[in-house]
C-alpha cells in the first residue's frame, strides 16, 4: 500500500528536532553525514526520554540567527511536502534560540513570518505552537505563554509544555497554563509518556489542555480512558518515538491500537523527525505492518486531528472534506 500520496495532518512535531542533513550542512558545512548520523539521530532504543532528549541541543544550537531559523522552517516544509502533509502544527521553544543575541520576541516573529511565507509558497496550511519546557522557571514559562498572546491573530496558534516529564514537576508551569486558560489560548501538553496515568491526571487538572502530547500510557487506567473520551481530549501519538524511548518494546505492543479501538481520539505524528530518523509516511507504513491498519484507520486518525487542531472552524471543515474525498477515492 502506498501511503505517501495520502493527505495527512500532523499536529505534533518539533521544529528544532527535525533538521534534515541538507539544512545542517547548509548551516555548518563542517558537519559530515557520519557526524550527523552519530550526534543528531538517537539509537533505535534509548534508556529513557532524558537519554533521547540529549540529542535535542544539536538542533537548536544551529538555530540561533534569523537566517538559520528561516532555513530550518523552509527545510521542514520540504519534508512536510514529501509526506503530503496538508496541515501541520509545528512547535518549538523560543527561549532556546536566544543564545547568540536574538530577543525571544524576534525569534517568534522570524519563525512566524517564515511559516506564513512557506504556507503561501507550498499551499501546506500550518500553525506554530510555542513550548515552555519542564526544566524552565516560572518566569520563563510565563514569558513563553505571553508570547503566544502577543502574537494572537498570526500563525502562532497555541501553547505546549515539552522536555523531561519524569525529571521535573509541574509547579513552575501552573500559572502559565492558568494564564493560557483565562486568555482562551489553545493548549496541549506532553504527558503520559515518561510517566504514567498519574501524570496525565495532574496535567488535565492543572493545565486543562484540549490535547495531550503522547498520552499513550493512559492505557494503564480505564477511568482515565473514559475521561479522555468524555471530554474529547485528543492524543497526539508518535509511535516510533514511543518505541525508541522504550515505553513499548516494539510497535506491535503499542497502545495506539487499543486506544483507537476503545474510541479515544488519536492522531499519528512523528515528534522528532531527526532524533527518531522517521517520516510521517514511514509511521503509517509501520502501523500498517504492525496492525494491518488501512486507509479507513488513517482517515479516522486524520479526521480526529482535524477536529482537534488549533485552527478555525472553516479550515477544519475544509480539511475534513478534503480528507474524506481523498481517502474514499
Ligand atoms: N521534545 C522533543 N521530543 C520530545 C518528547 N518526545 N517528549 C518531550 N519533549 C520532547
Ligand atoms: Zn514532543
Amino acid at each position: 500500500m502506498d501511503f505517501q500520496h495520502l493527505p495527512k495532518i500532523e499536529l505534533h512535531l518539533h521544529l528544532d528536532c527535525s533538521l534534515s542533513y541538507d539544512v545542517v550542512r547548509t548551516i555548518d558545512s563542517s558537519i559530515s553525514v557520519e557526524e550527523y548520523n552519530d550526534r543528531f539521530i538517537a539509537p533505535p532504543k534509548c534508556a529513557n526520554l532524558a537519554d533521547f532528549l540529549k540529542r535535542a541541543p544539536e538542533g537548536f544550537k544551529l538555530m540561533q540567527t534569523e537566517e538559520q531559523l528561516r532555513l530550518v522552517v523552509d527545510d521542514l516544509f520540504e519534508q512536510l511536502a514529501a509526506d503530503n502533509v496538508v496541515y501541520a502544527e509545528i512547535r518549538f521553544a523560543p527561549l532556546q534560540h536566544i543564545h547568540q543575541g536574538l530577543l525571544a520576541h524576534d525569534v517568534v516573529g522570524v519563525v512566524e513570518e517564515a511559516t506564513a511565507k512557506a504556507i503561501a509558497r507550498t499551499g501546506i496550511q500550518a500553525g506554530v505552537i510555542l513550548c515552555t519546557l519542564r526544566h524552565f522557571s516560572e518566569d520563563e514559562s510565563m514569558e513563553t505563554v505571553k508570547l503566544v498572546r502577543k502574537f494572537a491573530g498570526t500563525k502562532i496558534v497555541g501553547f505546549d509544555i515539552a522536555a523531561d516529564e519524569a525529571g521535573f514537576p509541574i509547579y513552575n508551569h501552573v500559572n502559565a497554563f492558568r494564564y493560557a486558560y483565562d486568555e482562551k489560548i489553545h493548549c496541549t501538553a506532553h504527558a503520559g509518556e515518561a510517566r504514567g496515568p498519574e501524570s496525565m491526571w495532574e496535567t488535565l487538572e492543572h493545565f486543562r489542555p484540549s490535547r495531550i502530547g503522547h498520552g499513550v500510557r493512559s492505557i494503564e487506567d480505564p477511568i482515565l480512558i473514559e475521561r479522555l473520551k468524555k471530554d474529547s481530549i485528543h492524543l497526539e501519538v508518535c509511535p516510533s518515538c514511543n518505541v525508541q524511548i522504550d515505553i513499548f518494546e516494539s510497535l506491535k505492543n503499542h497502545s495506539v491500537r487499543s486506544l483507537y479501538e476503545q474510541g479515544v481520539s488519536v492522531g499519528i505524528n512523528t515528534d522528532a523527525r531527526t532524533i527518531t530518523n522517521v517520516t510521517l509516511t514511514k509511521e503509517y507504513q509501520r502501523l500498517h505492518d504492525a496492525f494491518g491498519w488501512t486507509r479507513e484507520h488513517f482517515l479516522r486518525c486524520n479526521l480526529n486531528a482535524a477536529a482537534a487542531s488549533f485552527t478555525t472552524p472553516e479550515q477544519k471543515l475544509d480539511l475534513s472534506t478534503r480528507l474524506e474525498s481523498a481517502y474514499r477515492d
